[in-house]
């Protein structure tokens, strides 16, 4: 999926309201995926991943981190993700089909939280930010 100028333009700015919030968001949206979604438990045996546990926040402010980063680097998600992609793919062995789900509750977080920022076009463009990541997460399975 290719992002255009606009959309580019659409996810650094919200992702302005996004920093400094990132184990807050990324915590929320991992445990509404979870409650959602409780095969995505799995992946996650031996955590805790209550609501308010600390491995929530921390795991959470990871999962952010990664996004803030394929922001930064948004002419480049492919390389700034490759590491992530090949620990997805070659170590966790997570199912490729769970990344839209996760990018989902994303967007459901963000929509619950900065709704004044999250118009019709930028959501469009986070929509397609967040599926992007989840192609790049997805492509070094063999
Ligand atoms: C680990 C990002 C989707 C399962 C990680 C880490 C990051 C990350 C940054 C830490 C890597 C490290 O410590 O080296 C992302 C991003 C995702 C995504 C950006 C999509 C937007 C998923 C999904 C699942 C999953 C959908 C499973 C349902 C895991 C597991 C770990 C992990 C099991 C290891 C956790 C641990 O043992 O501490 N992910 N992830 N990830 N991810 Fe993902």
């Amino acid at each position: 999926m290719k992002l255009s100028a606009d959309d580019k333009h659409n996810v650094k700015a919200i992702w302005e309201h996004v920093k400094g919030h990132e184990e807050a968001i990324g915590a929320e949206a991992l445990c509404r995926m979870f409650t959602s979604l409780p095969t995505t438990r799995t992946y996650f045996p031996t955590k805790d991943i209550k609501e308010g546990s600390s491995f929530l926040h921390s795991h959470g402010k990871k999962v952010m981190g990664a996004l803030s980063n394929a922001v930064a680097h948004i002419d480049d998600i492919d390389g700034a993700l490759s590491k992530l992609s090949d620990k997805h793919a070659e170590e966790l062995m997570v199912d490729p089909a769970n990344f839209p789900k996760l990018a989902h509750n994303i967007l459901v977080v963000l929509g619950i939280h900065l709704k004044p920022h999250l118009t019709y076009s930028v959501h469009s463009s986070v929509d397609k930010f967040l599926a992007t990541v989840g192609y790049v997460l997805a492509s070094k399975y063999r």
